[in-house]
């Protein structure tokens, strides 16, 4: 049976990813946790936001943040209890916002139980739950490195074999080849689906099938059967479920057709690439090239009846204005420019903590102030190879640290608001400057605007649910119509320099009105933009 549209809550949601350790912290401990969360989620509502998207809370030594589970149906102690857990669920269904949680199905800690039996012997039930290969010391089964550096191979002396991780060496990737496996994830599914649980941002999922014999690890040939009897079921088809994946367009069509049962959307990450040649060094760009691969993808998803996901920051990469705009003295038009001309779009906004008032990257001059695996292994790896300052740059360039640093909430010295202790990692380095409560009271104030467009976005049939259109003419400059029912919106959308816009001949006076604007307009349809300039306007 399919489901109606009626019952597909994300259809008209906007999603808001809080990243727990960072966000805040109710008992001073440094580390953020739920009572932290429910004491922010009225914030929430009142910004706009549908759901949350919570990164891991479950039980994990915290070698990856989480991202290493050691107990997927137990809460991490330093982030509260179950009790807590249920009673966040509670507090946001009072307040009409649904929970989606973080499911990392690819690899376990190395903590896990299942793991520990695993490594006992090679006759363990549990032995065949990971990915081993018979060898020899120092002589790994192939060349695959990890993600996070070094081979992506450890080895076990007492078992005489090595077990494969696609992550840290503390992240044992899970052999989705045994059907046990997949009965323990589906277990895993339905225990939180049982506790009220509204959908699964799904971590790596395209690297549960792998493809040894081409040494490719995601993608593989059983990909859709897995993600299938995962999310496939009756029981839990209600759900929202998004995966990270790496896809290009063919595979988005199968993973996400209609009538698969696998997946509802996935994001897709094409305009996150841009601008670097890898993550640790900046190449030319230019804002153009964004707005190419949002036509071309508004387009696909039209011409495919899929959802996007619309999103410009996660926990896993630097803050978009930092990178790909401006976040010096054009934050604020270029935070609220890239709102506007991300969130009109047909798709499902994706708001990273922190995001909505114009949090940036920061600048740290040694290794003790970052944290992340990633990062320090990096760092660890290159410092005999580059030169100190050079790998310093690189590190505050690219580290994913940048936007895993504790909120700050308030003007209050030294934490800001996050914690009345020590926090677990550097607040950011501009928060004297950078901070919610200077945002609020600013005359310039980018969370007034996202208020605005997430309201706009609420009230608005065409922006939720209208066709898109592109008519940009000329370059560095992003003009596109949405359309539902003869009912019209039109954004125009300038990029960093002052711009004299080809505007549509219809866009006048008499057909159209502006509803938005990130500066203060003399008139309303005059060609000339200055920089980061977004109007929004509406047919009469
Ligand atoms: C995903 C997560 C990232 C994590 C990795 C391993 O990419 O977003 O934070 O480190 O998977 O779980």
């Amino acid at each position: 049976m399919s489901m109606g549209n009626k019952n597909k809550w994300w259809r008209n949601a906007v999603v808001y990813q809080i990243y727990p350790k960072s966000f805040q912290d109710s008992d001073g401990d440094g580390i953020g946790d739920i009572p932290g969360i429910i004491s922010r989620l009225d914030y929430l509502k009142k910004l706009g936001i549908d759901a949350i998207w919570l990164s891991p809370v479950y039980r994990s030594p915290q070698d990856d943040n989480g991202y290493d589970i050691s107990d997927y149906q137990d809460i991490e102690p330093m982030f509260g209890t179950m009790e807590d857990m249920e009673q966040l669920f509670a507090e946001a269904k009072k307040r009409g916002i649904r929970i989606m949680m973080d499911l990392v199905l690819n690899h376990t800690s190395d903590e896990h139980r299942w793991f520990l039996e695993a490594k006992k012997s090679k006759d363990n039930p549990y032995h065949d739950y990971y990915v081993w290969r018979d060898g020899e010391e120092g002589v790994y089964p192939n060349d695959m490195n990890s993600v996070f550096g070094g081979p992506a191979w450890e080895w076990v002396p007492e078992l005489g074999q090595y077990y494969f991780h696609q992550f840290s060496v503390k992240q044992p990737d899970l052999n989705w080849e045994n059907p046990k496996v997949r009965q323990e994830c589906c277990d895993i599914v339905d225990f939180w689906a049982d506790l009220g649980v509204d959908g699964f941002r799904c971590d790596v999922l395209d690297f549960i099938s792998k493809d040894f014999a081409n040494n490719k690890m995601n993608d593989g040939p059983r990909l859709h059967e897995y993600v299938k009897q995962l999310f496939g079921r009756e029981k839990v088809k209600h759900l929202f479920t998004v995966g990270e994946c790496q896809s290009d367009t063919e595979s988005i069509c199968s993973i996400c057709g209609k009538d698969r049962d696998e997946l509802k959307s996935v994001f897709q990450f094409e305009h996150i690439g841009l601008g670097r040649s890898d993550k640790y060094t900046p190449a030319p760009y230019s804002a153009s090239q964004i707005k190419d691969v949002l036509v071309k993808w508004q387009n696909f998803t039209a011409e495919h009846d899929l959802l996007y996901i619309l999103f410009t920051d996660n926990h896993d990469q630097p803050y978009f204005i930092s990178r790909l705009g401006n976040d010096k003295e054009l934050r604020y038009e270029c935070a609220t420019a890239y709102a506007g001309m991300f969130y009109l779009l047909k798709g499902i906004p994706f708001i990273y903590q922190g995001q909505e008032f114009g949090s940036a990257n920061s600048r740290y001059e040694d290794i003790d102030s970052f944290n992340d695996v990633e990062t320090v292994n990096y760092y660890r790896e290159n410092c005999d190879k580059k030169p100190h300052d050079a790998l310093i740059d690189e590190i505050n360039y690219g580290s994913r640290d940048n936007t895993r640093r504790p909120i700050a909430w308030t003007k209050e010295k030294p934490t800001r608001g996050f914690t009345s202790g020590t926090p677990w990692l550097k607040m950011p380095s501009r928060a004297e400057e950078i901070n919610l409560e200077a945002d609020k009271s600013a005359y310039k104030s980018i969370i007034g605007f996202y208020k605005k467009i997430l309201a706009l976005r609420k009230s608005s049939d065409v922006i939720k649910y209208g066709n898109f259109k592109d008519l940009t003419q000329g370059d560095d400059c992003f003009v596109f119509e949405r359309e539902k029912n003869g009912e019209k919106i039109i954004v125009a959308v300038n990029f960093e320099k002052a711009n004299s816009l080809k505007l549509p001949s219809c866009l006048t006076g008499e057909n159209f009105e502006l509803l938005l604007c990130n500066y203060d307009e003399k008139d309303d349809f005059a060609p000339d933009f200055a920089p980061y300039e977004i109007r929004v306007y509406h047919k009469r």
